[in-house]
């Protein structure tokens, strides 16, 4: 008998309901919050009211849109964290008032753990390629970098980790600095497409074995930014295709670079890359070449899977509920998981 998962992402600004049957995606709906932008960042409050107010009519069309009855639903997958208690405290609790009234199982998911899961994501008439294990993948997004290995869908270890900021962390606060709205990270990618990544030079930090750091990169682009405005208050305009492709370029090195040095240290030839900041256009040009030359079976995912969804989070759950590990009513969101 076919399982059909109904999934539930609320953990930042985006609400996401997905329809996944036997790990294929019937529906995916995401509404984005346009209302952060504004103001720099996320918001909190202003995130969780969103949700609340998309929720429903959210999680009715992606039923209406996978074509299924309610009652095809057999479990309801939901992001039990990491990320802000408010926004997720919506999700979880509708996820648990629609398991309870349909008298079905509740499936807590792990939202790091989904995006990595995002590349085992079936699609309707696409040939899939599926990593096989052991898979590392590099999980970049606004709130985390980290470099996992993933041994089977539910078994991962993270063998390296920032230490201080997120890459996406680092691509949003420069953006800021240079007078982007938030998220900074898709409007660098566009700028740095018409402008030169050897015009400036921003150090890269020396971190020990597989970790990360990238609040240094940001104080001394703060920094070099303050210097030059003094001699030229047009600096930035003047510059800002060369800024961005510059920082972009700084980034995608330290990534990449810890990349290639996990691999040689795991022999692990099978990777992937997973997070908002995977849709960056010059990471997946880098892995691209990365995997040319070292000979990796290389997964990108498609841009839509890329920043937060739910369909992410069913497939998940699928694995999950093959396992049958469930969660009870009593069960809480987790800022940090
Ligand atoms: O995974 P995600 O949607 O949310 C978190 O779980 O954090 O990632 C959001 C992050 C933001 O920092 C955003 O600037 C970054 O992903 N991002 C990008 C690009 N698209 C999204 N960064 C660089 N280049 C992009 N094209
Ligand atoms: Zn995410």
């Amino acid at each position: 008998m076919a399982v059909t998962i109904l999934a539930i992402e609320s953990s930042c600004d985006d609400t996401s309901v997905a329809v996944i049957r036997d790990g294929c995606v019937l529906s995916n709906l995401i509404a984005n919050q346009e209302i952060h932008m504004s103001y720099g960042g996320v918001v909190p409050e202003l995130a969780s009211r969103a949700h609340q107010a998309n929720i429903v009519p959210v999680t009715n069309e992606a039923i209406i849109k996978a074509g299924i009855n309610i009652t095809d639903i057999n479990a309801v997958a939901f992001t039990r964290g990491p990320g802000l208690l408010g926004s997720l405290l919506v999700g979880t609790s509708f996820a648990k008032g629609f398991a309870l009234a349909l008298d079905i199982p509740l499936i807590e998911v792990n939202h790091l753990q989904a995006h990595v899961l995002t590349h085992f994501i079936l699609e309707k008439g696409k040939e899939s390629r599926l990593p096989s294990f052991p898979f590392m993948c590099l999980l970049v997004s606004g709130g985390h970098t980290r470099i996992i290995v993933i041994k089977s869908h539910l078994e991962m270890e993270v063998i390296g980790n920032t230490i201080d900021d997120a890459a996406g962390e680092a691509f949003d606060k420069c953006g800021k600095v240079m007078g982007f709205s938030y998220p900074a990270g898709p409007q660098i990618d566009k700028l740095a497409n018409d402008g030169n990544k050897n015009a400036f030079r921003f150090a890269k930090p020396s971190v020990k074995g597989l970790d990360f750091s990238f609040s240094g990169l940001k104080t001394s682009f703060l920094y070099f930014l303050r210097d030059r405005l003094k001699e030229d208050p047009d600096f930035i305009e003047n510059n800002k295709a060369d800024l961005c492709a510059s920082l972009q370029y700084v980034i995608v090195s330290i990534l990449i670079g810890k990349l290639v040095k996990a691999s040689s240290l795991t022999g692990i030839r099978e990777i992937g890359i997973a997070g908002g900041v995977s849709a960056n256009s010059g990471l997946r040009k880098g892995m691209k070449e990365e995997a040319d030359k070292r000979n990796w079976n290389l997964f990108i995912p498609e841009f839509r899977y890329t920043t937060d969804n739910a369909a992410m989070i069913g497939i998940t759950g699928y694995y999950k509920y093959l396992k049958g590990e469930f969660s009870g009513q009593e069960i809480t969101p987790l800022a940090r998981y």
